[in-house]
């Protein structure tokens, strides 16, 4: 059985002040929720302040991106082991908005999951087509060639320590979601490019997020999809009773 994991990524949202009320009311509301894996994605600048008020608590916490080298000449950049030690144990990579915005390739996004599991940190690995993409028939294509290059060169027990996002890039902030049929069809599909990258006992163990316009309203029904494994949340996570009730349509 995979364990839903729920993820809020807060993107350039949050100064530490209102990270922190956010971080009280998510406490608050999910104290007792155990069934499902929550991760908390703060801007790098609240990193610190989120880790230290989560101590103590079942909630975990991740970044939004990260360099793949541990140190060096990268102005700007940030490195797995500065991670590793506010005790960020997740990291979103190759979102889409980094790879329209920022460039980022199914390589480098390679280069990032694969030091990010050396860091011992599980990397939340984004795929997704566009809306031209969908409408020309290629989403297909595009995911499995994201999934197969995104994950390139990873052992087997590297690629259970991984989480695969779906987002559907026209899903994203848009209010459109996909359909629960719609997203299960995607998400099955990378199931069996898991499978043929690795074997079905891999596949079986990898929880795959759906992403994109979830809110309480929709959640359920997604995450109720048979290879829907939970979701990465961007503006439904930024207040903690929306938040809270979707992690909860997890259970
Ligand atoms: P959204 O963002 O929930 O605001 O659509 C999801 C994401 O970008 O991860």
């Amino acid at each position: 059985m995979r364990k839903p994991i729920v993820a809020g990524n807060w993107k350039m949202n949050k100064t530490v002040e209102e990270a922190l009320l956010l971080v009280e009311g998510i406490k608050r509301e999910l104290a007792e929720c155990r069934e499902v894996d929550v991760v908390l994605c703060p801007p790098f600048t609240a990193i610190k302040a989120v880790s230290d008020a989560i101590s103590g608590t079942h909630i975990d916490l991740g970044a939004q991106n990260m360099h793949w080298e541990s140190s060096g000449a990268f102005t700007g950049e940030i490195s797995p082991p500065m991670l590793r030690e506010l005790f960020c144990h997740y990291v979103i990579l190759g979102h889409s908005e980094r790879r329209q915005h920022f460039h980022e390739t199914d390589e480098v996004v390679n280069r990032k999951t694969h030091a990010a599991l050396a860091a011992n940190m599980r990397p939340i690995v984004c795929v997704g087509e566009t809306l031209d993409q969908r409408e020309a028939d290629q989403t297909h294509a595009v995911v499995e060639t994201q999934v197969r290059q995104s994950l390139a060169g990873l052992e087997t027990r590297q690629l259970i320590e991984t989480i695969v996002a779906y987002e559907p890039v026209w899903a994203i902030g848009t209010g459109r979601t996909a359909t629960p049929e719609q997203a299960q069809e995607v998400h099955a599909l990378i199931r069996s490019v898991l499978r043929e990258m690795s074997d079905e006992a891999v596949s079986d163990s990898v929880r795959i997020q759906y992403g994109g316009s979830v809110k309480a309203s929709n959640a359920r029904e997604l995450f109720g999809q048979p290879d829907i494994d939970g979701g990465l949340i961007g503006g439904a996570s930024l207040d903690a009773a929306s938040f809270a009730a979707i992690v909860k349509s997890g259970m």
